[in-house]
């Protein structure tokens, strides 16, 4: 498939799900073949996570949190890095106690204000961009061109990180990742602030049963009709 490069590289593409469907590969490589910026803005949340945990804050200080983010300086890289205050964080923040503390911080107004705030001056500075995330067609990219949701059942999400953290050396049983998974889900889902919901005008897509390129195939071809309508 091909398009005429000035049709696609405005485009703003919104992939949301919840955590194992394969949004982050899946965006990345739409991403590459539309030549747009990519963001996983989980690993924004990620990173915020990694800092209140260093710095042992409580949830509940809010006081001690909005200094916190008042004095951040986070940074995703053209290349998929994360710095956080210039140090590169990229291989941390996928570590286990990062995504047991993750959800919960992610629940935070405050926190998802300033984070939302961050995704959307890097979305007006590029000129197109693909972001994953939960709350990216419902609340950072509202009028993006298209939104697609990602969804798998558990076990099959769960047998995906399974493998991943074992490639990355990290080694929990399936039945942890599992239910650490259900957890994160839960809790993106039932906050208050911007939970984890198909937006209304999204594409629904259950990977389940599909390998990753017909997920990207089914996504371009989405990309090509929304492109023909401009
Ligand atoms: O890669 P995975 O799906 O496991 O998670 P992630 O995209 O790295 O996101 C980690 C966590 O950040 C999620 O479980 C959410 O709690 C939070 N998150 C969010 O609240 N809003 C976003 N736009 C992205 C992530």
């Amino acid at each position: 498939m091909s398009f005429q490069s000035s049709n696609t590289r405005t485009l703003k593409i919104a992939i949301d799900g919840p955590a194992g469907a394969g949004k982050s590969t899946v965006a990345r490589e739409i991403a590459r073949r539309l030549n747009l910026k990519y963001l996983d803005t989980g690993a924004m949340y990620r990173a915020i996570t990694l800092k209140l945990y260093r710095a042992r804050i409580s949830l509940d200080d809010l006081e001690a949190i909005a200094e916190l983010l008042e004095n951040t300086a986070l940074d995703v890289t053209a290349d998929q890095r994360v710095l956080l205050d210039g140090e590169d964080v990229t291989a941390e923040i996928r570590k286990p106690y990062v995504n047991n503390l993750v959800s919960p911080v992610s629940t935070i107004p405050l926190v998802r204000r300033k984070l939302v705030q961050m995704q959307q001056a890097i979305a007006a500075r590029s000129r197109g961009i693909v972001m994953d995330g939960r709350d990216i067609g419902t609340r950072v990219l509202p009028d993006a061109d298209l939104k697609v949701y990602l969804d798998a059942t558990l076990a099959e999400r769960a047998r995906r990180r399974f493998k991943e953290q074992l490639e990355r050396n990290i080694h929990l049983t399936f039945e942890e990742v599992e239910a650490e998974l259900k957890e994160r889900d839960r809790i993106d889902s039932e906050r208050a602030d911007s939970p984890l919901t198909v937006a209304a005008d999204a594409c629904v897509i259950d990977t389940t049963d599909l390998t990753f390129e017909e997920v990207v195939a089914k996504i371009m071809s989405l990309i090509s009709g929304r492109v023909k309508q401009r």
